[in-house]
């Protein structure tokens, strides 16, 4: 006997008809190809007239419903039209993703097919699909096959609040006020957000010097380390970064990896941008040392161009993230202890999870990892690329020479006011979007090359807008 959908008034019945659901995917997967296939020449930003359209879109649901798809679709449509074009091959501004396909197909899967993954006996092999890709992320980084263990995060900032709210744990167990973490100030921001949520203040910061390639000077850490014992502290973590934010600088990890080790610090890598470059010979060069890290966060939407929600954390030794997350709890008594398979549960702040794995494991498994290799070895190149063009521009100048993907610059005759209005007439090409930062106080422009879809046509025209640029506003 077949079950009629239950009709709501006037609106789509809760389990729509299979015509109503065909209709739906039909729209949306057509509204994705031609959004798609509309990227290389979609403008780089179209933020003009977003609040009015934002304004337009303000509404409260109605008690009836409606069933006109279309309209929603449309509404949803226009509201991403009017951004950034985060999924374009121009878009080089702060760490661009990506936007695959086959995640968002993936996604589609998943969310329909709606199984929980928080813990593994209701789904052991939906749970293996997620431990696929978190144990393919620990083999990357050669941590050991017996003791290590990944999770995915929504992103990396939730990756480092895991990492060090599990360093605390193993380092300070619950007093732990009296504990310094060591940071240069070229850490991204979520790592010191991430210490303050775990509950340190601001005395508990240690901002290593730099040297002058903006890498961790990995002696000074050990002799602020030792300053601080000596003063009564408990130095316990460490945070390198495998790709900052601002220039792309790889701290040197193994020498870091040396301090941890001989001070007993919890050593944890921030890769959430630069990480999968480990899968190219230039990448897994500069990253030695980071298999000898205690944690990595590492983030597939954006070095695996996935779309924005995937993160990831992994962790050498599994029983220290379970001792930090873990809360028994007597409505769970009736499933098992992780055992051949992970409870998240136990090892994130997650109870109920979507079934996220398949996001990455499409990809990986219909593209192959030769294909983001392939795509990530050419993102190196085009910096190099970038960066020997800009370098040539005597009105231009270039920072530091690109360790991964980004190229900083500025006029080299010019003020913070005339950087500004390089960037501002640079963005008004609509072809690129480029972003700025501050280094030591000094205001810098940034190339940041990491989408699938931004190839050497576009590096090239945008550096052409740039010194295009750069002429008309220093000149
Ligand atoms: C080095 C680094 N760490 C952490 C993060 C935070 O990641 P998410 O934005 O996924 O939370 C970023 C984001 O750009 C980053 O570049």
């Amino acid at each position: 006997m077949s079950v009629e959908p239950l009709p709501v008034a006037g609106g789509m019945p809760l389990d729509p008809s299979p015509e109503q659901m065909r209709a739906m995917g039909a729209a949306v997967t057509e509204a994705l190809v031609a959004w798609i296939g509309g990227l290389a020449d979609a403008p780089a930003v179209a933020t003009e007239g977003a609040l009015e359209v934002a304004q337009r879109l303000a509404s409260a649901p109605t008690d009836g419903g409606s069933d006109d798809f279309a309209a929603l679709l449309d509404d949803a449509l226009e509201a991403a039209r009017h951004t950034f074009e985060y999924s374009g091959p121009g878009y080089l501004a702060y760490i661009p993703g990506g936007g695959l396909y086959t995640a968002a197909v993936a996604e589609f899967l998943a969310q329909g097919l709606n199984r929980y993954v928080g813990l593994w006996q209701p789904s052991p092999a939906v749970v293996q699909l997620e431990e696929n890709v978190t144990r393919w992320l620990c083999d990357l980084f050669a941590f050991p096959p017996e003791t290590s263990q990944g999770v995915l995060t929504t992103g990396g900032s939730l990756a480092n609040l895991s990492a060090v709210v599990t360093a605390r744990h193993a380092k300070l167990g619950h007093d732990f006020l009296d504990g310094t973490y060591y940071v240069t100030n070229q850490a991204h921001g979520s790592n010191t957000k991430a210490a303050t949520i775990a509950g340190f203040g601001p005395d508990a910061l240690r901002i290593v010097p730099t040297d002058a390639e903006l890498r961790m000077d990995a002696d000074a850490l050990e002799a602020i380390i030792a300053e601080d014992r000596a003063a009564g502290k408990r130095p316990f973590l460490v945070i390198g970064a495998a790709g900052t934010t601002n220039t792309g600088a790889v701290d040197p990890l193994d020498a870091i990896a040396d301090v941890a080790t001989r001070d007993g610090l919890w050593f944890h890598v921030d890769a959430a941008y630069g990480g999968f470059f480990v899968l190219t010979d230039r990448g897994r060069a500069r990253f030695a040392g980071a298999e000898r890290a205690d944690s990595i966060t590492l983030d597939p939407h954006k070095g695996l161009f996935l779309p924005y929600g995937t993160g990831g954390l992994i962790v050498r030794d599994r029983t220290t993230m379970r001792d930090a997350h873990f809360e028994g709890a007597a409505y769970l008594q009736d499933l098992p202890p992780a055992g051949d398979l992970p409870n998240y549960n136990e090892l994130t702040p997650e109870l109920s999870r979507d079934m996220r794995g398949l996001r990455v494991w499409w990809p990986l498994s219909l593209h192959g990892v030769s294909a983001f290799q392939d795509a990530l070895d050419e993102k190196l190149d085009l910096t190099e690329r970038a960066y020997a063009a800009l370098e040539a521009d005597p009105a231009i100048e270039v920072g530091w020479h690109p360790q991964l993907t980004v190229v900083a610059f500025r006029l080299r005759d010019g003020d913070e006011g005339a950087n500004r209005a390089l960037l501002e007439r640079i963005n008004a090409s609509k072809r690129v979007f480029l972003s700025s930062t501050l280094i030591g106080g000094e205001y810098w422009l940034r190339i940041c090359i990491v989408s699938h879809r931004t190839h050497a046509d576009r590096i090239d025209e945008c550096t052409a807008i740039v010194r295009e640029a750069a002429a008309a506003v220093g000149g």
